[in-house]
Formats: C-alpha cells, sequence, structure tokens
C-alpha cells in the first residue's frame, strides 16, 4: 500500500493506492465520508464489472446507497447526461451531506466532478479510478469538464475531491488498448520529471513485469503530478509541464474527429513529434527522440501519423480555444527527465512545426 496527500491552501486530501482496495471500500469510505448516504456513479460497463460488489462493500459498511449507471464512452459526457444525473440526485433526496463516489475512467470522473461541484452549489464527493489513464492523471488534481458539441472539454472548473481510492487490481479487466493509452501519459510523466521512472518503465522485460510494479510505477506518477498541482493548481505556470505531448496529440485526436486515435495514442505521438522538432532545433539533447521512439514502441504506442497534413494540424492547433493568445506554450524536453516550458509566437508556428 502506498499513500500521499495532496496538499492544497483550503483542501487537503488523501490518495491511497491499494491492490485489492475495492473490495473493502465500504470501510475505507468510512474514514472520509461525513454523512451516510452515498450516491455511486458509473459507466455501464464498470457497472457491470464492479458495480455489484462495490454497492455490497459500502452497504455492508452501514451507508446508504443509491446508484446512477450511465452508458460507457466519450460520447456520454455531455450535458444530457448531466442533466439526467441531476435529476436522478434529486429524486434521491441528495443534499449537501450526500457523497457522490466516481467508479470509473476519466469520463467518470470528470463528469461526476463536474456534477459535485454544481448539484446544490457543490456536494463532497470522492474518486475510485479504474483506468490507468484515470489512475495517474485525471482523478488527481482537481480538474472537472463536461464536453461540448463545439469541443471536448470546454464547460468545468477545479474541483477537488475528498479522497482517491486507487486499485490496481481493477487493471486487469481492462482492453490492452485501454491500459496502452494511460502508459503513455505515465511515460509523459518519466519524460517531464523523473529520469528513474523512465530507465525502471525501459527496463521491465515485458508487460507482466510492469504489472508486477504497478502500484510503485502508478505512485511515481502520482506523487510528480501531487508535486506540480500543488505548486500550481490553476495551471498558469508548472502545471503547463503536464501538456507534453498534448498540443500536437490534441490536433491530432480532432483531425481524425476522435475517431482513429486515443488520448495517449495521440500524446505519444505528439511525444515523439515535438522532440523530433525540438531535437532538430537543438532545443533539447540530441538522442533524446530515439530514446523515446523506443519506449513508445515497447508499450505498444504509435509513433508517428502517415501522410499527415502538417499545414491541417498547425491550424487546428491555432483555432484551439486555449491557444488563442499570442504565444503558444509548448513543453520540451531539456533530456530525459527534464523539461521546460517554450514560448512560441503565433507567426513562428509554421517554421516551428515544418519538419
Ligand atoms: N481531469 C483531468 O485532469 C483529465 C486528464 C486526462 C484526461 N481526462 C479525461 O479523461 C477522459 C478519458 O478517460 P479514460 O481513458 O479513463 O476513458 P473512459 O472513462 O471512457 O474509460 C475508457 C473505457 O474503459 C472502460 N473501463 C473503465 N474502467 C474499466 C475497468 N476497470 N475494466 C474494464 N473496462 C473499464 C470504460 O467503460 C470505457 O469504455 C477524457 O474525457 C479526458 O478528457 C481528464
Ligand atoms: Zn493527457
Amino acid at each position: 500500500m502506498r499513500s500521499l496527500t495532496l496538499n492544497l491552501k483550503d483542501h487537503s486530501y488523501e490518495i491511497l493506492i491499494k491492490k485489492g482496495i475495492l473490495k473493502n471500500i465500504g470501510d475505507e469510505l468510512k474514514k472520509v465520508v461525513k454523512g451516510n448516504k452515498v450516491v455511486v456513479l458509473t459507466d455501464s460497463n464498470v457497472d457491470r464489472l464492479y458495480g455489484e460488489s462495490t454497492i455490497q462493500s459500502i452497504k455492508n459498511a452501514g451507508f446508504t446507497v443509491d446508484k446512477i449507471v450511465f452508458k460507457a464512452g466519450e460520447e456520454s459526457k455531455s450535458f444530457e447526461t448531466v442533466l439526467d444525473i441531476y435529476s436522478k440526485l434529486a429524486s434521491f433526496k441528495a443534499n449537501r451531506t450526500t457523497t457522490l463516489i466516481t467508479l470509473g475512467g476519466g469520463v467518470v470522473g470528470d463528469m461526476g466532478g463536474f456534477v459535485a461541484s454544481t448539484f446544490v452549489r457543490g456536494i463532497p464527493f470522492v474518486q475510485i479510478p479504474t483506468t490507468l489513464l484515470a489512475q495517474v492523471d485525471s482523478s488527481i488534481g482537481g480538474k472537472v469538464a463536461v464536453n461540448l458539441p463545439e469541443g471536448k472539454n470546454l464547460v468545468g472548473s477545479f474541483y477537488h475531491p475528498d479522497a482517491v481510492f486507487i486499485d490496481t487490481d481493477a487493471l486487469n479487466t481492462l482492453e490492452d488498448r485501454v491500459f496502452n493509452d494511460g502508459m503513455s501519459e505515465v511515460i509523459k510523466y518519466g519524460c517531464i520529471k523523473d529520469k528513474q521512472l523512465f530507465k525502471k518503465l525501459l527496463s521491465f522485460k515485458d508487460i507482466e513485469e510492469l504489472k508486477e510494479n504497478l502500484e510503485d510505477v502508478i505512485f511515481n506518477c502520482c506523487s510528480i503530478k501531487k508535486v506540480v498541482v500543488e505548486a500550481d493548481e490553476k495551471e498558469t505556470g508548472e502545471r503547463m509541464l503536464l501538456n507534453f505531448g498534448h498540443t500536437i496529440g490534441h490536433a491530432i485526436e480532432k483531425y481524425f474527429d476522435y475517431k482513429e486515435y486515443t488520448h495517449g495514442e495521440g500524446v505519444a505521438i505528439g511525444m515523439n513529434i515535438i522532440t523530433a522538432l525540438a531535437e532538430k532545433d537543438g532545443l533539447t539533447e540530441p538522442g533524446t527522440t530515439e530514446i523515446i521512439k523506443k519506449i513508445l514502441i515497447k508499450y505498444s504506442l504509435p509513433l508517428e501519423v502517415k501522410g499527415l497534413d502538417v499545414d491541417k494540424v498547425i491550424d487546428i492547433i491555432k483555432l484551439d480555444k486555449k491557444n488563442l493568445e499570442k504565444d503558444l506554450n509548448i513543453i520540451l524536453l531539456n533530456k530525459i527527465g527534464d523539461s521546460f516550458i517554450h514560448k512560441l509566437n503565433n507567426n513562428n508556428l509554421n517554421s516551428f512545426f515544418k519538419i
């Protein structure tokens, strides 16, 4: 078991990483939940696998429990679903003493966190992330959001949970592609902040060895995110480092209308391309791209998109609502484990991104 505490100015919470913790989740919740009424929010896949046992454990701990299930998938991260969740909460007579438990991947956590931040002006919530991406990234740091037809995560806020419970056993039921998707973010942490983690990931002889060490690896990632978020909760500086690979990654996801590449795959391609460009410009230590390629191949992640129209990608980057200001902040590596923010003037985008 590993644990860490995320300390913010007006809120602190524990992140507990423990194999098998889901089986006794009721007892864990007793330590952090104040009232005796909880509502579990989950998606249809996770419900099928873990819904019943989780509800039972929570009941056994003496809580009154209701459950809300929505259809699995990014398409559900919408205001239509949010309205449905609000209605169900209202019908369950949920109030500010009711805790919302988000059991699932980043979709459940992001949307559930948004609901928790707004229902009756805010109810407590607890994250139980069940994908690797959610365990190392989205469940920590308080970013909650819902998609609009106009774009992903366009409505949201910063709203932190009262605790995060991470059960590595839950990852055993993930499809390989979803697991690898999360590995892209794990590799990202190594690239930006932790050479030792990067080396460790390279040294595992196979996925089995990685899985035996997952508690440690996840702890490494959560520790990095904790420190970064504590230093810069609202992403005005240091927290931007977590976006390594993401500017190009997001653009590639969008270029294919979110149908071809998952988020992690986009980020993998982004990390590779941006490092190659920076290395070419003398901004990154020579040889870094080669080693990034090696680790991406090892974890079955893509390196590039064949026949990609670079001009189109640049247009998407320029149109991205987050990139509207004059300078684009892109994250580059000095070398593995050491990253920095590079300001790129909009007028220089084309020359920088041209390979
Ligand atoms: N808040 C943040 O800081 C942040 C950071 C990164 C990503 N995100 C958001 O996270 C979302 C992506 O998260 P995700 O990749 O976890 O997607 P997801 O929640 O859609 O989960 C991926 C798939 O795995 C299934 N699943 C979940 N847990 C499972 C398990 N244990 N066993 C079997 N199947 C399981 C889900 O039903 C779904 O089909 C995006 O909406 C993205 O915007 C948020
Ligand atoms: Zn990401």
